[in-house]
């Protein structure tokens, strides 16, 4: 892959196995006319490379490589393990997951299988083993894909016997004797102690909800079981398919394991980019949903792109990008003509290599007939296609850009912390995620180009850290920003709990000393239908959701207005570090981002507003126009446009470069 490019490499997936033979040369042949470098195949067909046990077909898969390959296309060859054969499943049923209802989960879609049986274990390192030996130095085949959407129909977590098993081993492990989890779960509450780690069960079925100390322990222990999965076939990849990338195509915004973790174990993060099934079910209110149906949320993707950069270590691919109406969400609109340009074109300016369209053709059967693909089921260009054909085309006057350059800005999003959340939420409206993006939002309204980072990242050159919800704020992370200049403002809940899911002694908040010294003596949730105010200068702002009584010797710079506790502290800093004990709507978000980022010495533009976005790669600025009324690119009058021009029509793309 080059390092400078005038746009991404583009791909699709596709399914020899669903076509006839005679359609594949010319698919092929249609592929590469269109400018697509890329093709990923074979992530749900291990029944056809192995239709029994051990008895391989691998014929036609060679001919579907030969006849891509021969075509001009680079393959992406996948492990096949998301779909399990029906004849493993009665050899072995034991690979089964089994849901939080104590019910196995059956045979007859794909992701059934337990991420903790060493059964499936076997059976998923004996096919990625034969795939990677049979394809691993192929000349056709230059990358790889791990399974598939790991986390796709919430299968990240199994209540089978085995995970029990593995759950025990895990613990003993961590604990090294009892009383050890005993302190740390808490067990003298309810009467709990355990007096042996094979006591322990699952935490499922209950009747009351489980220490919360036992949960965050189940959750990290179902995303070691992930990293570990992971991590065995990319060793076998490396072995057998030395040089070439291996991705796993991760699902946007599932919390159920370390993204970052698997991610170390990757070449190139990819991503599944749906952005529209994404805004019917987002934290969009839903007169924005109206106005953005088929535009989807302006931050969602950019969002992704910022966080898979980051876990892929600066590479980053979308692998399914939505070409048209889906067919999973609750409602399912189609895209404005033109999004699937704008898509792309974004995924090329947040520094993304290669973007894939999900899939090459509508399929007329199984279960997803309603999804789009760039071709209709007959075969004519549907939508998509010819948007393509227009990235490529337009590609041609712009100048090569290197790899996005590191942002000023970086915002955590630290997975255990959210497993916290989940474990203890004490409000059903703390939907963390959502905030994360709120938070993302503002600074992106305000033209800030954004890191997404785990705890674990090198803080090199950023001047401002944001953490909406670093709940289990990492020691190690809090003194790396202390020792350097890089400047800090958490969001509530920040710094509360440690690691066992304790409350941080003295009181919640401790966990953010050194940086800020913060006594938080008393947390409410609020209900959706409620909505109190802080101020700050002379704006009043909204407070939503979450409201704290916070104790500091830093300095108050916004405080709660109204009958309850009027002037307790909203917003306090010192020179190192600020912490916001509310969850402020839009516009207070805004203000107080706006000021953070001025006191961190980050240059801000003026409101962007809702639907239009800005950000940079090289020395070219992309402007992107989600909204349904004509925008005004905030380029100066000798800038140099190498797409669109000043006046940007919904759905629209700009990029210039200034002189
Ligand atoms: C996911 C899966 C694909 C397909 C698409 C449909 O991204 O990875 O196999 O089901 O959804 O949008
Ligand atoms: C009930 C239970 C208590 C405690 C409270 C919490 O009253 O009896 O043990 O759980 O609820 O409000």
């Amino acid at each position: 892959m080059t390092a400078e490019m005038t746009r991404p490499e583009l791909g699709v997936c596709y399914y020899p196995e669903q076509w006839p033979e005679a359609q594949w040369a010319d698919d092929a042949r249609r592929m590469r006319e269109l400018g697509l470098d890329w093709v990923r195949v074979g992530e749900f067909a291990w029944s056809m490379i192995e239709p029994a046990p051990g008895r391989f077909e691998w014929d036609w898969l060679d001919r579907a490589i030969d006849v891509l390959g021969a075509a001009g296309l680079k393959v992406i060859m996948s492990t096949p393990t998301a779909a399990p054969p029906r004849w493993l499943v009665d050899k072995h049923p034991e690979i089964l997951p089994v849901g939080p209802d104590g019910n196995v989960r059956k045979f007859g879609s794909r992701r059934h299988y337990c991420f903790s049986s060493p059964v499936f274990r076997g059976e998923a390192a004996r096919i990625a083993e034969a795939v990677a030996e049979r394809y691993g130095t192929h000349e056709h085949v230059a990358a790889w894909q791990i399974d598939n959407e790991y986390g796709d129909h919430d299968t990240i977590h199994s209540y089978s016997p085995a995970a029990r098993d593995a759950f025990r081993d895990w613990l003993a492990r961590r604990y090294g004797d009892i009383g050890a989890l005993n302190t740390a779960w808490g067990t003298s509450f309810w009467s709990m102690r355990y007096d042996d780690f094979a006591q322990i069960e699952l935490p499922n079925q209950m009747v009351e909800e489980p220490t919360p100390t036992q949960l965050t322990d189940f959750l990290r222990f179902s995303s070691d079981q992930v990293q570990s999965f992971n991590r065995m076939q990319a060793e076998i990849l490396r072995k057998h398919a030395p040089g070439r990338a291996i991705t796993h195509n991760f699902m946007n915004q599932n919390e159920d394991f370390d993204h970052h973790a698997v991610g170390a174990d990757l070449d190139v993060a990819s991503w599944d980019a749906y952005p529209l099934g994404n805004l019917v079910h987002g934290r969009l209110p839903e007169a924005d949903k109206q106005r953005l149906l088929r535009h989807g949320d302006p931050d969602q993707p950019g969002f992704n792109h910022d966080l898979y950069r980051g876990v892929g270590n600066g590479r980053m691919w979308v692998m399914e990008q939505q070409p048209g109406p889906v067919n999973w969400a609750d409602a399912n609109p189609a895209p404005a003509d033109g999004m699937v340009r704008l898509w792309t074109w974004l995924a090329h300016a947040h520094g993304c290599e290669m973007v894939s369209y999900f899939r090459w053709r509508q399929a007329p059967f199984a279960q997803e007939q309603f999804h789009t693909g760039l071709l209709l089921p007959d075969s004519t260009p549907d939508r998509a296609f010819a948007e393509i054909e227009e990235v490529v085309a337009e590609a041609a006057a712009l100048p090569a850009l290197p790899p996005r350059a590191p942002s000023e800005v970086a915002l955590v999003l630290d997975y255990p912390s959210r497993w916290a959340l989940s474990a203890l939420p004490q409000g059903r409206n703390f939907r963390a995620g959502h905030h994360a993006l709120d938070w993302y939002s503002a600074l992106r309204r305000l033209g800030i180009d954004v890191d997404i980072v785990g705890q674990h990242t090198e803080l090199n050159g950023y001047r401002l850290v944001v953490a909406p919800d670093l709940v289990m704020a990492d020691a190690g992370f809090i003194k790396r920003i202390a020792a350097s200049d890089t400047k800090a403002i958490f969001g509530p809940r920040s710094g509360s709990r440690t690691e066992a899911m304790h409350v941080t002694a003295p009181l919640p908040g401790a966990g953010l000393a050194p940086l800020i010294e913060l006594r938080v003596t008393r947390v409410e949730s609020l209900p959706d239908w409620h909505s109190e105010s802080f101020l700050m200068g002379n704006a009043s702002h909204a407070a939503r959701r979450w409201r704290e009584t916070i104790e500091s010797d830093a300095e108050v710079l916004a405080t709660f207005e109204g009958a309850y506790r009027e002037g307790t502290p909203a917003l306090v800093g010192n020179d190192r570090a600020r912490y916001l004990a509310t969850l402020p709507g839009d516009e207070g978000l805004r203000h107080v981002l706006e000021d953070t980022l001025r006191w961190a010495g980050v240059d801000t533009l003026p409101d962007l507003g809702p639907d239009l976005r800005l950000t940079r790669r090289g020395n070219v600025t992309f402007a992107f126009n989600f909204g349904c009324e004509p925008a005004a690119a905030p380029a100066p009058p000798e800038a140099t446009f190498h797409l669109g021009a000043a006046r940007i029509p919904p759905a629209g793309v700009a990029a210039w470069s200034e002189t």
